[in-house]
């Protein structure tokens, strides 16, 4: 095991950057940050000369800011990798419109490192952008093995079936349904805009089956919400909702709940209050 390896702890990823340091049994730098009075942000590690792995969230624009100042504060280090474990702005992966920004690629082409790594990132082919080399890590076995741990219980999760919201979310959710031995299916959406999607009615063979609906983010929620309608409607028993990145902008978490949804259950790529599945152990077996 390396020894001189140091987590560097961006503050939106200061837990989940614990949880590596500690798989790892190496050091965890004390990063300082601060705002000034004009809302700049302040950032400074501790002088490291040997390899640095960042851990840095990017779900808001001051998160990526802060991103780029810990990249900058450790030019000294011997070797940089950084883990992106949510990288904020991913869904703008392409021009939907003529003039737009392909967001992704213009926020992917700022960060520069040895190595990359990304988590379910929403498109992979944003990686090819990072000047770096850029792995995006699945974390569709850890929440495969959270659901199959539920399953031993039958007052958990009984005859689960997994539902993809999208057809992008297929790929995931096929292979969490595969880890458990569980049927899947997915819904086809059309998105109007950023809080307006519509979904295809469907017949769904969940009667009296626990349905985990499954994404890649849960953002508004409205995906969900949507989706779990028509759950109840072709009989669904009751219904679960994971996902790998738990941005629950606005008032999401009170609109799944609302929906009568049993629980939100997601990764610690963000830190909120439903993010009980760790990613520590893919990160630190991946570096
Ligand atoms: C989009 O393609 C993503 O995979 C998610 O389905 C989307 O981000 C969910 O957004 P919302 O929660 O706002 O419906």
């Amino acid at each position: 095991m390396e020894t001189s390896m140091y987590i560097i702890p961006g503050p939106a990823s200061q837990v989940l950057a614990g949880g590596v340091a500690r798989a790892l049994q190496c050091s965890l730098a004390d990063t300082e940050f601060f705002r000034f009075p004009d809302g700049e942000q302040y950032l400074r590690v501790p002088d490291i000369d040997d390899h640095v792995v960042i851990i840095q969230s990017t779900p808001a624009d001051s998160d990526y800011i802060a991103l780029l100042q810990l990249i900058d504060a450790c030019d000294t280090a011997g070797r940089v990798d950084v883990v992106i474990p949510y990288f904020g702005y991913a869904r703008q992966d392409r021009r939907f419109k003529s003039g737009e920004s392909v967001s992704a690629r213009a926020l992917a082409r700022a960060i520069t490192a040895d190595r990359v790594f990304t988590i379910n990132v929403h498109n992979s082919g944003v990686l090819q952008y990072f000047d770096g080399a850029a792995t995006d890590l699945d974390a569709a076995p850890v929440i495969g093995a959270h659901l199959a741990a539920m399953k031993t219980k039958t007052d958990e999760l009984d005859n689960p079936v997994i539902i993809a919201p999208d057809k992008g979310a297929v790929d995931l959710v096929r292979s969490v349904a595969e880890y458990l031995g569980a049927d899947f299916d997915y819904i086809e959406k059309t998105r109007h805009s950023g809080d307006t999607v519509t979904i295809k009615t469907k017949k769904l063979d969940v009667s009296g089956k626990d349905a985990v609906i499954l994404d890649d983010i849960i953002s508004t929620g409205g995906t969900i919400v949507k989706t779990s309608d028509l759950l109840r409607e072709n009989g669904a028993n009751r219904v679960f909702v994971a996902c790998i990145h738990p941005v629950l902008a606005r008032n999401a978490a009170t609109r799944i709940f609302s929906a009568g949804i049993e629980g939100i259950m997601a990764t610690d790529t963000l830190d909120r209050s439903v993010s009980g599945i760790s990613v520590a152990q893919l990160i630190a077996d991946a570096l």
